[in-house]
């Protein structure tokens, strides 16, 4: 089969998106498959480079890659494509959305307001939340533009970064807790990673620099493990989730708090999602054999 491999785009994320692109061109297996690197710099290119294709490696993150649009163009000119379709992509990149509903889900996430303008701000709604805060674009990824801000001056600095990134931002309730990433692959639960960041929380270094955090897999206690899974099977079904997706949660108290859910989730040597697959039994060619594997069932 002929795979092309779609990397680069137009996302804050380029950088990351070519490192995965190259991570699954050396690991796709050359004797089964016909492998085409797809770098792409501009939407406009992508019609004409992948309308051949028998299939689409989707390597891309963030806007334009992982936000249904990308999606969108395959699902129309009928290549099959890796991953996640058009809606729970388009859902899971807006975190406002995801969180609205996870919360009709009784899936707990962090007490959280959005803002599109710097001058139009309740501080006092932010003032009940509490300090630390959160400050993150809606629609980002690897952290970029994140910020954990501890007074209204460092917020109203950390909301003018972030609106650099997107037109609209979230500033987020901090949970102090344990960080873990749940990934999931055709339905089923891995094993879970714990994440131990070297900084203050998961950023952009900590998530890309060979020592920036401790990753390992856990054995969560029996309730635990349970509500974990429980929480990802409702993301599963209600976000419409397909193939492979990774699921950011915190663990405080006991309580399960879900950040975001990545439908593309990082494919880099560092990553995470061929972390957790490994421990499950299943090296990177493996991995992305099933992902090809389970993308082409209807
Ligand atoms: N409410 C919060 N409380 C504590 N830490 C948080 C919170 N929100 C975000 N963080 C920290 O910031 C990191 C990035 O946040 P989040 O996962 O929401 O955004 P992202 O940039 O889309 O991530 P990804 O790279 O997984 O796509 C988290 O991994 C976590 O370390
Ligand atoms: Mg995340």
């Amino acid at each position: 089969m002929q795979i092309g491999v779609i990397m680069g785009g137009i996302s804050a994320e380029k950088e990351v998106s070519l490192l995965t692109g190259k991570q699954i061109i050396e690991n796709l297996d050359k004797d089964k498959y016909e492998v085409i690197p797809i770098p792409i710099n501009s939407q406009y290119e992508l019609i004409d480079s992948v309308k051949c294709l028998q299939f689409a490696f989707i390597a891309l993150h963030g806007k334009f890659g992982e936000d249904g649009r990308i999606q969108a163009i395959l699902e129309s000119i009928g290549v099959p494509f890796s991953g996640c379709g058009v809606l729970a992509s388009a859902l899971c990149m807006n975190k406002n959305i995801s969180k609205k509903l996870f919360v009709t889900e009784g899936i707990k996430t962090p007490q959280w307001i959005t803002v599109k303008d710097e001058n139009k701000i309740d501080y006092s709604i932010i003032e009940n939340i509490g300090y630390p805060l959160i400050v993150k674009p809606n629609s980002g990824g690897s952290s970029i533009g994140t910020i954990k801000v501890y007074s209204k001056e460092e917020l109203k600095a950390g909301i003018k970064e972030a609106l650099k990134y997107d037109d609209e931002i979230i500033i987020e309730e901090y949970i102090k807790g344990e960080e873990i990433t749940c990934c999931i692959l055709n339905g089923e639960v891995l094993p879970i990673i714990s994440i131990n960041p070297k900084s203050e929380f998961f950023n952009y270094s900590s998530k890309y620099d060979q020592d920036g955090a401790e990753e390992k897999i856990i054995e969560l206690p029996g309730r635990l493990r349970e509500k974990v899974e429980e929480i990802s099977f409702k993301c599963w079904d209600t976000f419409k989730l397909k193939v492979y997706a990774r699921i950011d949660m915190i663990i405080k108290n006991e309580e399960v708090y879900v950040l975001e859910i990545n439908t593309l989730p990082g494919m880099t040597e560092n990553s995470l999602f061929p972390k957790s697959a490994a421990a499950y039994g299943l090296n990177f060619s493996q991995l992305l054999d099933k992902i090809i594997q389970y993308s082409l069932i209807e």
